[in-house]
């Protein structure tokens, strides 16, 4: 195996501490991590080795409470301080490189460094035609930022050198829509808007903004969580099957959905979309609303909840809506996927609610993991009157085996280069291209969110998107 330098930037962050040293001490205790493996964890401010491995080490013992694996894992370590302004800190990092080694640089740090750190590593030589880059979302603000952050990654990096991490693609319960889409011959002639009636995308989140309400305030959901989780959720559950499993493949699959869907233009917003903030609810013990989280302006309209009604324009599912929808602070964590099929072409059982009477598959993302597919079956003594019932499978019961964290499989497709979970370049632009109206349109006519009590659904005029085409939004019991 080839020697790898990975450059951790960021290394005594948020996202180091809660999401990659974990998953770097786990892919370690379960030998995906080989001995070339050299972590260089990078701090902007001098900090003492002791205090930056106390700071990742309760993360880490959450997956392992083992000393002596903790300590061999720290031998891997090396900290070095890098302030990019500073020229012989970047030569000191350029000495600690091993010649013979494939560097990659992990960017968790904010895109406002991203230029500034590309041009002082490309400048002391931590480039070649081997290195790697990796960097977190917001990739940029809008399409303009976006394309700024790609033409200074691109000044010093090849488009098959850049890993955009989406974390949701990391996760194993969404490519297991791959798996169920392409795996399973019985659904391919079902999925398509002839046989579909409507689809739902929900994420809730029962977090709030926890102690990240600086950077919420300045994105909001839409940006967070729909111009990339929700769009790739999409992207995945009505892309073409892709010739191969290859990057090249299947992200040009997804980038045709991207173009393909039907602009939300700023006069659209009313009808097709809900933006909402949440209140704090007097039911609940310590409850607060959005304005008064730390971080956050008192007079702040970011919105904390959004709900869009969207359309492919394609020959597969022209005409039929996609409903998403995600939240902050809802009733309860729930991602899930609803596909509503649509109803039988002649009613025979004229005696069943009508209501019950399609099918519906329902996939759960998290925090369980399960597939339910609703088939009507008769009912007890009651004639041939129906009920609908589900075939149910809980995922957790089908292995014994753990499953992977999304970082830990995104960083093992990073360490031997495979692109397939990363957005490439034009996905991110498609994206931002198709939410820009979206923003423009908001603060022309929608300047002010739409309240809903935190511990709830959503705002009402969510309810009022779907029921306006006769449907309802798909909650958990
Ligand atoms: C992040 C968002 O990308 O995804 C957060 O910035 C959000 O606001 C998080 O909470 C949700 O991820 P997960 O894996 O907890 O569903």
């Amino acid at each position: 195996m080839q020697a790898i330098d990975l450059v951790v930037f960021g290394a005594s962050g948020d996202l180091s501490q809660r999401k990659l040293f974990p998953a770097l001490f786990q892919l370690f205790i379960d030998h995906h991590l080989a001995d070339p493996v050299h972590i260089i964890a990078i701090t902007r401010s001098k900090m003492p080795r002791k205090a930056f491995l106390k700071i990742i080490t309760p993360n880490c013992q959450l997956r392992q409470d083992c000393q002596t694996h903790l300590a061999e894992f720290f031998s891997k370590i090396t900290l070095l301080q890098v302030d990019v302004e500073q020229e012989d800190q970047l030569l000191q990092l350029r000495q600690t490189l091993r010649p013979d080694a494939c560097w990659i640089y992990y960017f968790a740090v904010p895109p406002s460094v991203y230029a500034p750190l590309v041009k002082g590593l490309a400048q002391h030589g931590c480039v070649n035609a081997a290195s790697r880059v990796v960097v977190e979302k917001p990739i940029g603000q809008d399409a303009h930022s976006a394309e700024v952050i790609q033409k200074s990654l691109s000044s010093a990096f090849d488009e098959a050198q850049i890993f955009r991490i989406d974390h949701y693609l990391g996760k194993e319960t969404v490519q297991n829509i791959m798996a169920l889409r392409f795996g399973n011959a019985i659904l391919e002639p079902l999925w398509r808007a002839e046989r579909i009636d409507y689809m739902q995308i929900t994420v809730a989140e029962a977090l709030g903004v926890e102690n990240r309400g600086d950077y919420y305030d300045r994105s909001g959901a839409l940006r967070d969580m729909v111009q990339n989780h929700l769009l790739q959720l999409l992207c995945i559950c009505t892309m073409e099957p892709p010739a191969q499993l290859t990057a090249y493949a299947v992200r040009d699959e997804k980038l045709k959905v991207l173009s393909a869907l039907r602009p939300i233009t700023p006069m659209d917003v009313v009808h097709k979309t809900v933006r909402g903030q949440y209140r704090a609810n007097p039911q609940q013990k310590n409850s607060l609303a959005y304005v008064t989280e730390a971080g956050v302006s008192l007079h702040s309209t970011t919105e904390t909840f959004v709900a869009l009604k969207v359309e492919i324009e394609n020959w597969r599912w022209a005409g039929m809506p996609i409903y998403l929808r995600t939240g902050k602070k809802m009733q309860r964590q729930h991602s899930e996927i609803v596909i509503q099929f649509k109803e039988v072409p002649h009613k025979l059982f004229r005696h069943s609610p009508s209501n019950l009477l399609s099918n519906r598959l329902v996939i759960t993302l998290q925090p369980e993991e399960k597939i339910r597919l609703f088939l009507n079956t008769k009912a007890p003594g009651r004639g041939m009157s129906l009920d609908p019932v589900a075939l149910n499978l809980d995922l957790k019961d089908t292995t014994k085996q753990r499953r992977w964290d999304a970082y830990e499989r995104l960083i093992v497709d990073i360490l031997q280069g495979d692109l397939t979970l990363f957005m490439r370049e034009k996905e991110v632009a498609e994206a931002w291209k198709w939410v820009d109206p979206i923003i423009q349109g908001w603060q022309q006519w929608m300047p002010t969110p739409e309240p809903y009590l935190a511990g709830s659904w959503g705002p009402v005029a969510a309810d009022q998107l779907l029921a306006r085409d006769g449907h309802i939004w798909h909650n958990p019991e």
